[in-house]
């Protein structure tokens, strides 16, 4: 979890002052301790061109203080600095790539302060993400400090048949717009590798959230979060956390939508059922509970209804049913199913608590969830 600027800022006139404040909020507003801790760099933060020694050098205009500096200061407030990198010969803003530098530049990288990296894919020659990717893997294994490896290889349809090899995460889809439509387009393509996702092996990654950035509406934006954190994606906020909304913050830190995402068992929740613009998802949490999403593609109100057996339960057990986003409890208790009117492009995101699940927790962990 963390913050990435690439979705509202891109290469725009952007300079440290950005990472500097953003690190500041994060830490003082209580952010940081939901869990987004990363503050990313992403492309453009280089210099035209390697410098005399053939090193990666960052864009001094745009980091004045130098990276090694913003390292510091963001560690000083607990937090931790992600960099980007490409696995081509040029990155895809055509400044310096790390195809045939990988070893060089991770122990650059490292020796900065840098706690990881997200290796990106554009002017990749030709060459097979095996091969360039795995140089990677052994250059982090080559430096003595520990560093996160999002693999940002774009375009593969099932990247989680070789990525586990490799990386922390990968991701399965192409650069997440700020659409609703292409949003829903890209949660299916990251739903078709559910299975490969875990704490073993490492997360599917649909792209960074475009939560905040001003083109969907309030629901579909409930959506858009609602899934990735049932799908156990990669949380990192693509928009500006200095100006946003209090409904934006809302969305973003929920701390019953986090603890779907950061459950410790890891399993990717998945699409069961879809019918006319309905769908149900579901996914096991830890302690026996089923986060379920309720989610309404169609453009008016409409009802949708979750079937116990659709979800691993079995008919007749007695469950009670969270309102993820209301952080109410549905009044009862109920069984076999159970149907709700989900707003236009909304979610209704909700914890189904089997009886059995709240007896075992009442002795073996008294936070009910
Ligand atoms: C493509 C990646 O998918 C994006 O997330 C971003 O890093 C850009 N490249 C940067 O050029």
């Amino acid at each position: 979890m963390g913050w990435n600027p690439w979705n509202f800022a891109q290469c725009t006139d952007w300079n440290e002052t950005l990472f500097y404040r953003t690190a500041l909020y994060l830490n003082t507003s209580g952010m940081a301790s939901l869990g987004y801790r990363y503050v990313n760099i992403d492309d453009c933060w280089m210099a035209d061109s390697r410098d005399a020694m053939d090193n990666l050098a960052w864009n001094a205009s745009r980091f004045p203080s130098g990276i090694p500096a913003l390292a510091n200061y963001v560690h000083s407030l607990g937090l931790k600095l992600g960099l980007y990198l490409c696995a081509g010969n040029k990155t895809c803003a055509l400044k310096p790539g790390s195809l045939r530098y990988e070893a060089q530049d991770i122990a650059l990288v490292s020796s900065w302060g840098v706690d990881l990296v997200k290796v990106d894919n554009c002017y990749n020659e030709g060459l097979l993400p095996e091969t360039r990717y795995v140089r990677f893997t052994d250059a982090i294994g080559n430096v003595t400090r520990p560093i996160l490896f999002m693999l940002c290889n774009w375009g593969e349809y099932i990247p989680a048949l070789f990525a586990p090899m490799f990386a922390n995460s990968w991701r399965t889809t192409y650069d997440l717009r700020d659409d609703y439509t292409y949003m829903l387009k890209m949660a299916d393509w990251n739903d078709v590798s559910h299975i490969y996702a875990g704490p073993r092996s490492g997360w599917n990654d649909p792209d960074m959230l475009q939560v905040g950035n001003g083109n969907m509406t309030l629901d579909e934006y409930t959506t858009h979060m609602s899934l990735w954190a049932l799908m156990k994606a990669p949380l990192l906020i693509g928009t500006n956390v200095l100006n946003m909304t209090n409904a934006t913050a809302a969305l973003l830190t929920n701390p019953e939508v986090i603890r779907i995402n950061q459950d410790p068992l890891g399993i990717q929740g998945f699409k069961r059922t879809s019918e006319d613009g309905k769908e149900v998802w579901a996914g096991l949490l830890s302690g026996g509970a089923i986060a379920v999403a309720l989610v309404n593609r169609l453009p008016t109100p409409a009802l949708v209804t979750v079937q116990w057996y659709n979800v691993n339960l079995t008919s007749e057990t007695g469950c009670r049913i969270r309102d993820v986003w209301a952080r109410t409890y549905v009044t009862g208790v109920f069984s076999s199913n159970f149907t709700a009117n989900v707003t236009a492009h909304g979610t209704k995101l909700l914890i189904l608590q089997p009886a059995l699940q709240i007896a075992y927790n009442k002795t073996a962990n008294a936070s009910a969830f």
